[in-house]
């Protein structure tokens, strides 16, 4: 008995999917933070942590001497993120905490990096960015990425299959985030899937 076309598709997808999430995305998280310019003994802090993608990239990043702090609002995100920092024995701090209202002073850290919620945020976006500011040193680096498809991604069946499941995709660039006058640099990353915004704390 020969194996179905349907099963062969399955699998097919199951591959690929596998390898984006196992190798594909973390090379593409260690690409973005290691064009951040962090160093060893800089603080970082993980906004909205998640299940901890950034954290292992992080560490390594301001290895030796370093310390990343990690936050989410999430209980199960923090035990999640908490749990890979012990198996992976990472020097990383993480707790539960809302954005709007971080609970860190200011000027607490040399970078902080947000991936994957300021698009949800709507209205709040405003008062995320704020408290960002607020714990970042002045100098400091900020980096912020979220779904933001190109125009060309857009076009593509691949591009429009990720709108529909997430019309977030088409948000544009929040670029009114980054103060007045200090210069960003503005890419797409993750195959023309997201948008990432560097720039430096005044
Ligand atoms: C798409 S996930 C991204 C996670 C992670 N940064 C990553 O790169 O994989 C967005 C995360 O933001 C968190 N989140 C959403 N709103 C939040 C808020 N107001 N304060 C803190 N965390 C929030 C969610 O719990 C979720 O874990």
């Amino acid at each position: 008995m020969g194996i179905s076309r349907e099963a062969l598709r399955y699998n097919f997808q199951f591959l690929i999917l596998t390898l984006a999430v196992r190798l594909w995305i973390p090379a593409e998280r260690r690409r973005v933070i290691n064009a951040l310019g962090l160093k060893p003994g800089d603080s970082v802090l993980d906004h909205c942590s998640g299940l901890g993608g950034n954290l292992a990239p992080l560490c390594a990043a301001i290895s030796p001497g370093g310390r990343v702090n990690a936050m989410d609002n999430s209980p199960a995100m923090v035990r999640a993120a908490s749990r890979l920092a012990t198996r992976r024995r990472l020097p990383v701090t993480v707790e539960k905490a809302d954005a709007m209202a971080l609970p860190y002073p200011d000027d607490a850290f040399d970078a902080v990096m947000h991936t994957g919620a300021i698009n949800q945020f709507g209205d709040q976006r405003q008062a995320a960015m704020d408290e960002i500011l607020r714990v970042t040193k002045p100098g400091g680096v900020i980096c912020i990425q979220d779904e933001g498809m190109s125009t060309a991604r857009a076009a593509t069946r691949f591009g429009r299959f990720l709108i529909k499941q997430n019309p977030m995709f088409l948000d544009p660039i929040p670029i009114e985030l980054v103060p007045d006058g200090v210069n960003a640099r503005v890419e797409r990353v993750m195959a023309d899937l997201f948008f990432n915004i560097v720039f430096r704390k005044p």
